[in-house]
């Protein structure tokens, strides 16, 4: 159950990294809600600018990213102007992350158990070791290992395990937001399976709100409230998740993405991709960045960037939907 309290708000984000060759632009007047106990899927082909606004969120980019505008609030605070003592007391209480790679995320020198409680007794100075023990004990109940595991150190796991060892650290502080980034892609596909029908339980549970970032289109659609469709680094559509079929009006770019989904015909399993590639983001294409691979662009498409236009319940940034119904900033939630 989602209700209307913003948990995430990015509002006119826009990041690039200096590089030799000029600005990357990564993300680009990002706009877009998280609700309370909502998930919304972003989804974009690599490269598109997933991790680049999930580390913004976080405050987590590296030294050669630059915000170049907007603003980012969880819970109504701006993540930006906390001080660094604030932004680490932040971080896990409020938002916490989950990276693609288990392994990378978790201390290999560690038993399980210690990792949970030094990141209990980290964030929570007040908290008797006892109490730290006691949660670990709930946490692995939650995610569902076994409680002996405990004592393992995460070699002694398997790939699945340690991934939900670091959902557990990361929903340990009860934050209003976990971002995942990819956190099954390393995985197999029973173990994604698995792993996703854990989270969606574990979210019913706990209520955190959930920004899930994803290439795999089909996957998202089926864990996710609502979606955000990412194409060189701007959001072209953000819609609720039910109403992501082909007969709905879409993004050109949306409209590809579900056509690339494998459809089962008969004995036949068609594909159809999008043509071309994505754009160099250091020189994106005039106008709107899809129209070199835009199957319906029109001449304004080179010239002009389109606007976000509420489209039912779906906002969508392309010229084919009127001008006369653009909306201005500030309203990335379509819901
Ligand atoms: N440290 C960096 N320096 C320069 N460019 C970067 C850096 N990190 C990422 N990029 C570029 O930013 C763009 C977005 O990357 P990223 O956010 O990782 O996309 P995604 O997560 O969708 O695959 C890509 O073109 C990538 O090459
Ligand atoms: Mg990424």
């Amino acid at each position: 159950m989602t209700d209307n309290t913003p948990v995430l708000e990015i509002e006119d984000l826009s990041v690039v990294y200096a590089s030799r060759d000029g600005f990357v632009k990564a993300v680009e007047d990002v706009n877009l809600v998280v609700h309370k106990h909502e998930i919304v899927g972003l989804i974009g082909e690599s490269g598109s600018g997933k991790s680049t606004m999930a580390y913004a969120v976080m405050r987590l980019l590296k030294g050669d990213a630059i915000v170049t505008k907007g603003s980012i609030r969880i819970l109504g605070q701006d993540v930006y102007t906390l001080s660094r003592r604030e932004l680490r007391k932040f971080r896990w209480t409020q938002m916490a992350m989950v990276f693609q790679s288990a392994m990378s995320a978790l201390n290999p020198v560690l038993s399980v158990e210690n990792q949970i409680v030094d990141t209990l007794l980290a964030h929570k100075p007040g908290m008797s070791k006892r109490a730290a023990l006691e949660r670990s004990e709930e946490l692995m109940d939650l995610v569902r290992i076994d409680r002996k595991y405990l004592k393992s150190y995460p070699h002694e796991l398997s790939g699945g395990m340690r991934q939900r060892v670091v959902i557990a650290i990361a929903i340990a502080l009860n934050p209003a937001l976990v971002i995942m980034d990819e956190p099954t892609t390393a995985l197999d596909v029973v173990v994604q399976r698995t792993i996703l029908d854990e989270i969606q339980r574990i979210q019913d549970q706990a209520g955190f709100a959930i920004l899930f970032v994803s290439h795999d289109f089909s996957l998202v659609a089926e864990l996710a409230d609502r979606v955000a469709i990412m194409y060189a680094g701007r959001l072209v559509e953000v819609a609720p998740s039910r109403l992501l079929n082909l007969g709905d009006v879409h993004h050109p770019y949306t409209e590809g993405l579900l056509r690339a989904i494998p459809e089962l015909t008969g004995d036949h399993v068609t594909i159809q991709g999008i043509k071309g590639h994505p754009p160099d983001l250091v020189n994106l294409p005039s106008g709107c960045a899809f129209h070199p691979r835009c199957p319906s662009a029109v001449d304004v498409c080179r010239v002009a960037r389109p606007v976000a236009t509420h489209v039912g319940d779906k906002l969508i940034e392309c010229h084919l939907f009127r001008r006369e119904e653009a909306v201005e900033h500030g309203s990335g939630s379509a819901g």
